[in-house]
C-alpha cells in the first residue's frame, strides 16, 4: 500500500475520508461535502448511531454531485482527545475499513480542531503511520485466496496544505514502520523456515542499512564459552547463532557508549526433555519475538539515521528434545562462570538472556542495557495481554521506558526486583538452578535469574510473552505478531538518548 501528501483538491475517484469530531461536529471538508450533496452526510448520521466517535466510521455510497465513489466519515473523538495516537488510530481505521472495500484510493482530508497542539503535517503523518501499520498482511504462504480476500485498496493520499512538511515528517515514521514490519515477518515465519541460521541471514541484510552484522557460529560461541546458550541448542539438528548488530550514529560531542537491546530467539520452543503439552505448541514459534523485536528496533535506527550508538545482541536456538539434548539435572557453567543446575529444560529462554546479557556488557561497555523476551507464561497470568512486564535495577531507566511505551501505545507495568525472589532459585547442586522452587511468582524469579548475570550497568528486562502475539486486531495492529516493543526502544532512544 503507498502511502502520500498532497494539497487539498477534490479527487475523480476513489474515497473521500472527511474527519468528525464528537457530536456530529463536522469538519470544514466535511461541512463542504455536505453542502455539495445536498445534506447528503447530514442525512447519513442521522439516519445511523454514527456521532463521531473515535474510529467510528460511517460510509456514505454513490453521493450526489460527486465524482467521488463513496464518502467516509471517520471520527476523531473529542477535540481535547485528539493527538497523535489518536490520529494513528485513525489512519489505521481507514485501512481496516477500506481495505477489502472493492475501493482503490483513499484520500483524505486531514483536519485537527482548533487550537490542537498537533500541527496538521504532524497529524498527517501520524495518520499515515498508522494506515501502514495496519496495512500489514502476513499471506505468503495462502494460496488459495479468493480474488475478494485480497485487499483492494492501494493507495492513501492524505490531503494538507501542509504537504511538503507532512512529507518529511512521515520520512521518519516510515523507517520505524520498516523496521515493525520485518519484525513482524520474522515473528510470523515458522519455524521450519526461520532458525538460527536463517534468521541470522536476515540480520545479514541489515548491512544493506549501514549496520555492522557479526554472526557468531556454533564453533566460535564455543571458543567465546556461551554453554548456558550452548545448552539449550544441543538437542536441535540446527546449530545456534549469535548475532550482534551496531549502528554508530552519534555525532562526536556525544556520549560514544552504546545503549544496548539483548533479545531472546528461541526460533522453536519445544520445551526439549521437559516436554511441552501438544495444545498450542505451535504458538512457540514466536519464541523468538524478543529477537525480531531488537532487530527491527536496529532496522529503524539505522533506517532514520538515529543519533545515538546502539547494538543489538541475539541468541538465537532452537529448544528441542532429542537423544543430544541437555537433561533435567545437567549443570553448565555460563560465560560468567557462574553454574546452573538445569532442573526444567523449558525455563531456556533464561539461559540463552544469561550468556548474552554477560557477553554484552563485558565487550561493549554499554551505557544501559534493555533485554526483550517472550520469557515466562507467568506473567500472561499477572498482566494478560495488556501490558508488557517490566523489571528494572535503576528507576531512572524504568520510568524512561515506560514513559516511551506509553506514548507509543505499547504499555508496560513494572514488576519488582527483591532479594526474598531471589533466594528461590539458590540449589546445592550448583551456584544457581534455572527455575524457582515454588510455582508463585514465576516472572519475578526469571527476573531474578537474569539480574545475576547484570553487574552494575542500569539495566531492565522486558517480560513481552502476553504481547508478541495478538488474536485480535486493534486499530494499528493487525491480529498475529505484534512487534511489540520496536516502536517503544525507537521512541525511548529519540527521546533520551539523541543529542
Ligand atoms: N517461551 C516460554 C514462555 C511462554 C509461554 C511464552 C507461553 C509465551 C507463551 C518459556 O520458555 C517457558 O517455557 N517458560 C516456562 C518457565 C517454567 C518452566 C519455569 C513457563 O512459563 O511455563
Ligand atoms: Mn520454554
Ligand atoms: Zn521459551
Amino acid at each position: 500500500m503507498k502511502f502520500s501528501f498532497a494539497k487539498p483538491a477534490l479527487p475523480k475517484a476513489g474515497t473521500i475520508v472527511v474527519t468528525v469530531l464528537a457530536e456530529r461536529t463536522l469538519g470544514r471538508a466535511a461541512r463542504d461535502l455536505d453542502q455539495k450533496t445536498g445534506g447528503m452526510l447530514t442525512r447519513a448520521m442521522e439516519a445511523s448511531r454514527f456521532t463521531g466517535k473515535k474510529d467510528e466510521t460511517l460510509a456514505v455510497l454513490a453521493p450526489a454531485n460527486l465524482d467521488a465513489g463513496r464518502v467516509l466519515l471517520l471520527g476523531l473523538g473529542k477535540a481535547e482527545d485528539v493527538a497523535p495516537l489518536t490520529l494513528q488510530s485513525a489512519g489505521g481505521t481507514v485501512v481496516a475499513t477500506l481495505a477489502r472495500s472493492g475501493e482503490t484510493e483513499a484520500h483524505v482530508f486531514v483536519e485537527v480542531p482548533e487550537g490542537s497542539a498537533v500541527k496538521p503535517a504532524e497529524a498527517a503523518a501520524e495518520m499515515a503511520f498508522g494506515g501502514r501499520l495496519r496495512s500489514y498482511r502476513f499471506d505468503k504462504y495462502r494460496t488459495k485466496d479468493k480474488k475478494d480476500a485480497k485487499p483492494s485498496l492501494k493507495k492513501v493520499c492524505l490531503l494538507t496544505e501542509e504537504a511538503e512538511a507532512a512529507k518529511r515528517a512521515f520520512g521518519k515514521l516510515d523507517k520505524v514502520a520498516d523496521g515493525v514490519l520485518f519484525a513482524r515477518d520474522l515473528v510470523s515465519e515458522p519455524a521450519n523456515v526461520i532458525y538460527p541460521e536463517t534468521l541470522a541471514d536476515k540480520c545479514r541484510e541489515l548491512t544493506a542499512l549501514g549496520l555492522e552484522v557479526e554472526v557468531f557460529d556454533q564453533k566460535k560461541l564455543r571458543k567465546i564459552g556461551m554453554n548456558a546458550l550452548l545448552g539449550v541448542a544441543q538437542g536441535s539438528a540446527h546449530e545456534p547463532r549469535v548475532v550482534i548488530m551496531r549502528w554508530n550514529g552519534a555525532p562526536d560531542a556525544q556520549d560514544k557508549r552504546p545503549v544496548a537491546f539483548v533479545g531472546k530467539g528461541v526460533t522453536f520452543d519445544s520445551g526439549g526433555i521437559s516436554i511441552k503439552p501438544a495444545a498450542g505448541m505451535e504458538e512457540m514459534k514466536w519464541d523468538m519475538a524478543g529477537s525480531a523485536v531488537v532487530i527491527g528496533t536496529m532496522m529503524a535506527l539505522a533506517g532514520r539515521k538515529a543519533k545515538v550508538n546502539a547494538v543489538g545482541v541475539v541468541g538465537l536456538v532452537e529448544n528441542m528434545p532429542s537423544g543430544t539434548a541437555q537433561r533435567p539435572g545437567d549443570i553448565v557453567a555460563s560465560l560468567s562462570g557462574q553454574t546452573i543446575e538445569i532442573v526444567n529444560t523449558d525455563a531456556e529462554g533464561r539461559l540463552v538472556l544469561a550468556d548474552c546479557l554477560w557477553y554484552t556488557q563485558d565487550v561493549y561497555k554499554p551505557k544501559l542495557m534493555v533485554d526483550l523476551a517472550t520469557l515466562t507464561g507467568a506473567i500472561i497470568i499477572a498482566l494478560g495481554h495488556e501490558h508488557a512486564g517490566l523489571f528494572a535495577n535503576d528507576d531512572a531507566l524504568a520510568d524512561a521506558l515506560a514513559g516511551a511505551g506509553k506514548a507509543v501505545g505499547e504499555p508496560l507495568w513494572r514488576m519488582p526486583l527483591a532479594d526474598a525472589y531471589d533466594k528461590d532459585i539458590n540449589t546445592d547442586a550448583a551456584d544457581m538452578k534455572n527455575t524457582g522452587g515454588s510455582r508463585g511468582a514465576g516472572s519475578i524469579t526469571a527476573a531474578q535469574f537474569l539480574k545475576r548475570f547484570v553487574n552494575d550497568v542500569p539495566w531492565a528486562h522486558l517480560d513481552i510473552a502476553g504481547m508478541a502475539w495478538s488474536k485480535k486486531d486493534t486499530s494499528t495492529v493487525p491480529k498475529g505478531g505484534t512487534a511489540f516493543g520496536v516502536r517503544l526502544l525507537d521512541r525511548f532512544v529519540a527521546d533520551f538518548h539523541e543529542g
